[in-house]
């Protein structure tokens, strides 16, 4: 058999071929469009494009799932640095057009070398599959003559007051995000990495998720974290160009040329006790919020969309929203007027020996810079929140996502490039 063997896709085997290739219609990106959408497949079927001004998986439509991986590499060789990152962004491209890693499929190329896909997307369709990659700051070391390109806003971040994070969870050279409808197809995106990067890089830490805990679209219906509110109701949403502008991507005067059209990523992995949660009264939950736990409406009153009145006082002339209330703490009019698009998700890895579900919010930011995007929100939350008696900061990393990636070019080319 061996080389004659016929080659099975993943993309041949969902509906016989036809169902992406009928009616597909290629959308190209223009200056306007933040990621393209690749095709005009509805549902599951949907598919993204990996090429655009911007990486897709920061403004895109949160899908329902996640597996975030980072990465140390383990080699001091440039090369095999730059060709892995070439070999991941043709992978990223064909998974996330619904095809196998690799040109042969699962079940082709050599009978007696490995496939170059591990096969258990087989079956499923592209799913809104998205990866998006970044670098960490220990990547600018000297290993590979980076380190006069390491832009300031990797410094890294400070400890806030009731931080634990652990050191097998935080940070890594290179990050990867995947996120899709399907779990299995997050999955098998970031595997498939993996395999592609054995000898280059190996797997630091990895996190699934599920439930999104935020949207970048107005038209969805807001979702839920597991305190069982609403999250993401003042997200920055896709379509407000100036606020993407202003908070989100890294503009053309850059301090490092190669991030123009770049985002700086905050991951943290917040364990919260749902267990004490869960034995609050809902007057005492709204007020560690400060919105309705049903409707999400501030509880200076209107609906959810409303901005909350800080100052409105009810009959014992004490404000409404609580002055340690998250929101209240949180809000852009407390915080020189900063805003974050947050893209986390809710994660639950088992449970402990005390039988306590490790549950928690795994934190997704993207900002322009989090010096002052992220910082000092944070250390806000962390000194002033009520919220922080019922959440710890477990991991955390932080990551320059590079702009998005022009066919023909790997991701972050720009970085290596003269
Ligand atoms: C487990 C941890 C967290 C939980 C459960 C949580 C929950 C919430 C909820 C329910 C809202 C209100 C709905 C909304 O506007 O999205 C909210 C808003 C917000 N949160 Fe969090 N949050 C967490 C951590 C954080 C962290 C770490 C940050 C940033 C450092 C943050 C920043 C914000 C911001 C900026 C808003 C919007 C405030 C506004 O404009 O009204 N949150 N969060």
């Amino acid at each position: 058999m061996g080389e004659e063997r016929r080659g099975i896709s993943r993309r041949g085997l969902i509906g016989g071929g036809a169902a992406l290739g009928v009616g597909a219609a290629a959308v190209g990106f223009g200056a306007g469009r933040a990621t393209a959408v690749e095709t005009e497949r509805a549902g599951a079927a949907a598919a993204y494009s990996l090429y655009g001004a911007h990486q897709p998986g920061i403004v895109t439509p949160v899908q329902d799932r996640l597996h975030f991986a980072t990465f140390d590499v383990t080699t001091d060789s440039r090369a095999a640095l730059v060709d892995m990152l070439r070999a991941w962004t043709d992978a990223a491209a064909r998974m996330m057009h619904g095809d196998g890693a690799g040109p042969s499929g699962p079940t082709s190329g050599d009978y007696d070398a490995p496939p170059d896909d591990t096969g258990e997307a087989i079956d499923l369709p592209p799913s809104r599959l998205t990866l998006t990659f970044g670098f960490g700051a220990s990547l600018f070391d000297d290993r590979f003559g980076l380190s006069g390109k390491r832009p300031a806003a990797l410094d890294p971040l400070p400890h806030f007051p009731g931080d634990n994070l652990r050191p097998e969870r935080s940070e890594g050279d290179l990050c990867v995000q995947a996120c899709a409808d399907d779990p299995q197809v997050a999955v098998h995106a970031i595997r498939n990495l993996a395999r592609i990067g054995f000898g280059t890089v190996g797997m630091r830490w990895s996190q699934l998720g599920f439930g999104k805990t935020s949207t970048t679209t107005r038209d969805e219906a807001t979702p839920r974290n597991l305190f069982g509110f609403k999250d993401g109701t003042m997200n920055v949403k896709s379509d407000d160009r100036d606020a993407l502008a202003d908070h989100v991507w890294v503009g053309e005067d850059a301090d490092q040329p190669w991030m123009a059209g770049g985002s700086y990523l905050v991951a943290r992995r917040i364990t919260m006790t749902i267990e004490t949660w869960d034995r609050q009264s809902l007057r005492e939950q709204e007020r560690v919020v400060g919105r309705t736990k049903s409707e999400g409406a501030p509880l200076s009153g209107g609906v959810e969309r409303d901005q909350p009145d800080f100052e409105r006082a009810g009959r014992e002339g004490k404000p409404l929203v609580d002055p340690a209330a998250h929101v209240r703490i949180a809000h852009p009019d407390h915080n020189g007027g900063v805003q974050m698009l947050r893209r986390g998700y809710n994660f639950v890895d088992g449970s402990s020996d005390i039988g306590r579900m490790d549950a928690g919010l795994f934190f997704l930011a993207y900002v322009v810079d989090p010096a002052t995007h992220f910082v000092p929100v944070q250390m806000r939350l962390a000194t002033l929140d009520d919220m922080q008696e019922y959440v710890q900061h477990t991991g955390s990393g932080l990551f320059a996502i590079p702009p998005g990636v022009r066919r023909g070019e790997y991701v972050g080319q720009g970085l290596f490039s003269a």
